[in-house]
């Protein structure tokens, strides 16, 4: 069982954040032998932002546990599929009736994974066949391979239809097959031995095991639905974003992030300017500051982070001020520049590099 790691990737590699277990694990993947044996498994943080539109809905979030099994050119796929479904079905209890799996279906450079299809009809799980959901790499260049991915049916009744038709099925566990290493020119090369990588997200994994209609329903949640209510009274949607997006914040700066104008420290910014744009909707007196230290404590100790709340929340503090200084100033600059006719790209340059106010803060002050 490995330890995760920081969020913030230690070879400082092609991506902004972790965000597959995977991702500290690539050399191994590639073919390096791993310290700690061929058979591996570990719990990591992740960050993904590809889904920050979609947080809020039942089944995203910003910042989660990834659940993750490898085998380092040890067992192969369909093994992995058989232990996933035996510990999904007898280990974890969900029914065997709500799941359905997806395949890689094939596409010019590779053939369709007949060996997980296989593997499923035998179990007697549903296979939807697909192309690009069932690809898997974390990065344009380096190791990827077919996927098959475990779904859950989260619907009232009988489950209907499939992944790619009825949103209601949540992927739960995807099993990657590791086979190729890509080239910057789209070529695929066959790695020297077949590795296979599993991931599932915990907070799903809870949602599903507990009965709970959404990610934010389930008891890793708990502590921040209870709360947010009693400070600010938002409306359910505005609940789940803040939720999200401070508590991703909360995990980023426990990872030693400070926001800044570009890299990570811009994806923070972004994250707490969006939580303070919907927190002072309405109400502009709001502030983090409401946010009870215990509440930080137990976010940081969820994610096994050693970091204090009180420098925590001296940063929220900060930038909730500069955020708020910049409304200000924002909000004077705009109502003199005002040329009678919708900004163009120049307009908005000029607003950036004039009077540091970002496009997006300029279109959001404009709504
Ligand atoms: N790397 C795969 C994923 O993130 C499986 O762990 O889904």
């Amino acid at each position: 069982m490995l330890q995760g790691s920081s969020l913030v990737p230690s070879d400082g590699g092609q991506v902004l954040f972790t965000t597959a277990g995977m991702h500290p694990l690539t050399r191994y993947l590639e073919g390096f032998s791993h310290p700690r044996g061929r058979r591996l498994t570990g719990v990591q943080r992740c960050l993904r932002t590809t889904d920050l539109d979609e947080v809020g809905d039942n089944c995203h979030l910003t910042v989660f546990q990834m659940l993750g099994s490898w085998s380092l050119g040890d067992y192969q796929g369909p093994q992995s599929l058989r232990w996933g479904y035996q510990l999904t079905v007898d280990g974890f209890g969900i029914g065997r009736d709500r799941l359905h799996a997806t395949v890689f279906g094939g596409d010019e450079q590779v053939g369709p994974d007949i060996q997980s299809l296989q593997t499923w009809t035998e179990l007697g799980v549903p296979v939807e066949l697909t192309t690009g959901d069932n690809w898997w790499s974390n990065s344009p260049t380096g190791p990827c391979g077919p996927d098959s991915e475990i779904f859950a049916w989260t619907g009232d009744g009988a489950p209907q239809g499939t992944p790619g038709t009825d949103e209601r099925w949540m992927e739960l566990w995807n099993h990657v097959t590791m086979r190729y290493r890509r080239h910057a020119d789209g070529s695929l090369e066959p790695l020297p031995q077949p590795s296979v990588d599993t991931g599932m997200g915990l907070e799903r994994l809870l949602m599903i095991v507990q009965g709970k209609p959404s990610l934010f329903d389930s008891d890793v949640f708990q502590p921040w639905m209870s709360t947010l209510p009693g400070l600010w009274q938002p409306d359910q949607r505005s609940l789940r974003l803040l939720a999200d997006h401070l508590r991703a914040s909360i995990v980023i700066i426990g990872d030693g992030v400070r926001p800044s104008n570009a890299g990570r420290g811009y994806v923070l910014r972004r994250l707490l300017r969006r939580a303070l744009t919907v927190l002072w909707r309405g109400d502009s007196t709001r502030t983090l500051d409401d946010l009870p230290a215990s509440l930080l404590e137990h976010t940081l100790a969820q994610f096994g982070q050693e970091q204090g709340s009180g420098p925590v929340s001296d940063m929220l503090r900060t930038e909730e001020q500069r955020f708020a200084g910049l409304l200000t100033r924002g909000r004077k600059v705009l109502t003199q520049f005002s040329p009678g006719r919708p900004l163009t790209e120049d307009d908005l340059r000029y607003l950036h590099q004039t009077h540091g106010l970002p496009p997006e803060l300029v279109t959001e002050l404009l709504a």
